[in-house]
């Protein structure tokens, strides 16, 4: 899975029992014909993980969650949802600081230290979503943000990192960085992963941020990109499904 391409699906507070069924009966073909290329998984809504979990079960979808709480495995904690819950209901992966969580929700790295450590405890793959916003990067601070935000990685000790770069502004607008910017921005990602977790952490890098059937295959071209996450395209079996094949 570290030397194959990555394809994402983010679905955020979407689906229901019957439209997630309806969409995973259409993908599971062409994940499984794309399973000797291409890793791919979806982001479900916690509600659903379970039984998203047991309609996948013996394919090669994965399975993740979109967040964890940064409190414990269990406690008095109203509403909250654990990495070991997660991963009891058989996530596989969790989205580690979206810019919808640090925007609606005011996560920083302090938070996202906490996530990080009880995902890794619990034995699910954090994915760290990092990005800048549109001010930032009219203001040439992309690098800078996008520096800091990959800073929670240096205390981890961590071997395998999965970083998303998505700029805030290409999330659900139809915008997308040029190639050039985000190959600038995939290496400089790369470069400080390798500072910060060593040389022989396992990296891989994808891009999100308006991804669709007609974009994807030349940002999976790109130099460092090494799959995508996304969000409205994943929510159509045929766009999605596109996107996969445009993996390999
Ligand atoms: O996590 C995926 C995401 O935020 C990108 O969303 O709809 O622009 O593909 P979208």
């Amino acid at each position: 899975m570290w030397q194959q391409k990555w394809i994402i699906g983010n679905w955020k507070m979407n689906g229901s029992q019957s439209a997630n069924r309806q969409l995973l009966q259409a993908l599971l073909k062409p994940v499984d014909v794309a399973a000797a290329h291409v890793y791919c998984g979806v982001a479900v809504p916690n509600v659903y993980l379970a039984g998203v979990n047991e309609f996948t079960r013996d394919t090669s979808l994965a399975v993740g969650a979109q967040d964890v709480s940064r409190f414990a495995a269990n406690g008095a904690f109203t509403g909250e949802v654990s990495a070991q819950m997660l991963a009891d209901v058989g996530a596989q992966f969790v989205l580690i600081g979206h810019s919808e969580r640090r925007q609606y929700f005011h996560e920083d790295n302090q938070e996202l230290l906490i996530k990080l450590q009880n995902s890794m405890a619990a034995g699910l793959l954090p994915v760290l979503c990092v990005g800048e916003t549109l001010a930032e990067r009219e203001q040439g601070q992309e690098q800078v943000v996008v520096s800091a935000q990959l800073d929670v990685l240096a205390s981890l000790g961590m071997r395998e990192v999965v970083v998303a770069y998505e700029p805030v502004w290409a999330i659900g607008t139809g915008k997308v960085p040029s190639v050039t910017q985000i190959a600038a921005m995939h290496q400089l990602i790369y470069q400080q992963i390798l500072s910060l977790c060593g040389e022989d952490v396992k990296i891989r890098v994808l891009y999100g941020g308006s991804v669709n059937a007609g974009n994807a295959a030349e940002i999976l071209a790109v130099p460092h990109v090494d799959g995508a996450l996304v969000g409205g395209a994943s929510l159509q079996a045929d766009s999605f499904a596109a996107i996969i094949q445009a993996a390999y």
